[in-house]
């Protein structure tokens, strides 16, 4: 290239860094935070897990527990850090003052301030089992009051306390405009929880989803709603707040404002604990891959990164701690397919999709997604098979033990493979373990049995029928 151009294009170059770095200084992202779980048998060490944190961009992260291999792994790095307090312990530190000084003793004081902790999380949705009902939901509001008294006894100004809950913590949440808590819990744990937040100018932590609130109604709410992608011919006009709505989150996040005002609350400020989108799930799950999850989590970051922040209709220009559900697509979680599919990244590292959590990097700048293979509900029939994976293979005693399970759930689940049944033959667990699991999972499926068994088992479109042996499959 001629010496001179190279000259002509120096100004603009040096005008050009010179802006971004103004723009970097000036705080026009806040990068998001990542929630960092640890149900896998395969994922990497606390040392490159959070590693991996920083390359993705995330500005926080989000534990389920004070472990402590993680906390040493993030002592001296500038991410912000939430630390969860476990469920099985707020009866105990809500009634004793000495055992919550004790748990900051031993799970907080160790790191503090190495590391970067902001809030202590206490409880993960304990108002979603009413089995805790009696147990624990009358200790949640003692056990913060008594833990944020061992901070201030301590001298810990900057670390705040909440819990999170789920949106089922609401009766109402449509319209936004008409948000109220249930009624079971508005008075005896949400109001003295409200007057706690208030007083120590805390946050409401809520885990919104509006993937799991889109898969249970597919056909009445709009997908690219759900996405950050519709139109303005699809925004949704409340018309008790005369607001107008162009994403489903927005409209979660709004009902949780509203159920606050309607106690006299509706100062408490708001963080997303856990929001995401799966990016794989099972054959008769909707709307789980990549392409979505990729989408409504970079949508989610240029929403939510940018300065000054956008808020919500309800409440324009509020700041909100987020936190995407979550690092890793997690192998051990229960429960259908998209459990185990969150993360954004792959166990040994790789990156599910590109996301930049720092809010810097231009949607456009992304390249294209494949396209999405699930949006519309499976109309084929399915079967629950034995999966033979990594641990299968090895193991048959557990193999043995899923097979005793689903045998054991009675109404003549494994009668085909009794001796002189027509799927006796071969007489191999594995054979066997394949007739039991599609057996129990195609009677009980509709009552909410997945196709799973610790790993076991797995979903075929290929029916497993042969000879004289039928697999019975429901068609969805
Ligand atoms: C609270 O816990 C401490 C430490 O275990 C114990 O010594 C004390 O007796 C407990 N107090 C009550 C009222 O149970
Ligand atoms: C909680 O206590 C009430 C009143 O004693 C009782 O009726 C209810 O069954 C209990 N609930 C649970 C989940 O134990
Ligand atoms: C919005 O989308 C609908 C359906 O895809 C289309 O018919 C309409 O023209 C679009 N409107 C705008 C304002 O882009
Ligand atoms: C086999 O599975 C059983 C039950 O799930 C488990 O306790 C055991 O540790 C496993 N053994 C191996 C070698 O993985
Ligand atoms: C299993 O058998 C019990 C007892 O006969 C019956 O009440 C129940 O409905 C059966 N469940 C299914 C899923 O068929």
């Amino acid at each position: 290239m001629p010496r001179h151009r190279e000259m002509a294009l120096l100004p603009l170059l040096i005008l050009l860094c010179l802006f971004s770095s103004l723009a970097a200084k000036g705080g026009r992202f806040a990068r998001l935070g990542i929630n960092y779980g640890t149900l896998g048998d395969d994922l990497p060490s606390a040392a490159r897990s959070v590693a991996l944190l920083r390359s993705i961009g995330a500005g926080a992260v989000k534990i389920y527990d004070a472990n402590p291999a993680i906390l040493r792994a993030l002592a001296g790095t500038r991410l912000r850090v939430s630390i969860m307090v476990p469920n099985e312990i707020i009866p105990s530190l809500g009634t004793n003052a000495s055992l919550a000084d004790a748990w900051v003793a031993a799970y907080l004081t160790p790191f503090y301030p190495a590391v970067r902790v902001r809030y202590l999380l206490v409880g993960n949705e304990i108002l979603s089992y009413t089995s805790l009902a009696n147990s624990t939901w009358p200790f949640l509001v003692p056990a913060m009051v008594n833990i944020h008294r061992s901070l201030i006894a301590r001298s810990i100004r900057d670390v705040k306390v909440s819990t999170t809950f789920a949106m089922d913590a609401l009766g109402i949440s449509f319209p936004p405009s008409a948000g109220a808590f249930r009624s079971d819990i508005a008075e005896p744990v949400i109001r003295p929880l409200l007057r706690f937040l208030h007083k120590t100018r805390s946050y409401y932590f809520v885990d919104a989803y509006p993937y799991l609130a889109w898969a249970s109604n597919p056909s009445s709410i709009r997908l690219d709603y759900a996405l950050f992608t519709a139109n303005s011919s699809f925004n949704y006009f409340d018309p008790g707040s005369k607001l107008t709505y162009t994403n489903l989150l927005d409209q979660m996040l709004d009902a949780v404002a509203a159920a606050m005002g309607r106690l006299g609350f509706g100062d408490v400020r708001m963080a997303v604990a856990e929001t995401g989108w799966p990016n794989a799930g099972d054959l008769d799950q909707i709307g789980a891959n990549v392409h979505n999850a990729a989408t409504y989590n970079r949508n989610l970051v240029q929403r939510m990164a940018a300065r000054p922040a956008a808020g919500t209709p309800a409440r324009p220009g509020a700041l909100m701690p987020v936190f995407i559900f979550s690092l890793y697509n997690e192998n051990q979680k229960p429960g259908p397919g998209t459990e185990r599919h969150w993360g954004l990244l792959y166990p040994h590292g790789k990156m599910a999709y590109d996301v930049d959590l720092s809010g810097r990097r231009p949607l456009a700048s992304y390249p294209s997604l494949p396209p999405p293979e699930n949006n519309e509900p499976y109309k084929g029939r399915i079967w629950c098979v034995f999966g033979g994976g990594r641990r299968a293979a090895s193991n048959a005693t557990a193999v043995g033990a899923a097979l005793a399970y689903a045998c054991g759930q009675g109404n003549g689940t494994c009668d085909g493979i009794r001796p002189g049944g027509p799927c006796h033959k071969p007489n191999t667990i594995v054979s066997h373990a394949s007739y039991a699991f599609n057996s129990y999972w195609q009677l009980f499926r509709r009552a909410g049995a997945t196709c799973f068994f610790d790993g076991l088992a797995l979903q075929t479109k290929t029916d497993p029928s042969y000879g004289s042996c039928k697999y019975r499959s429901l068609a969805n």
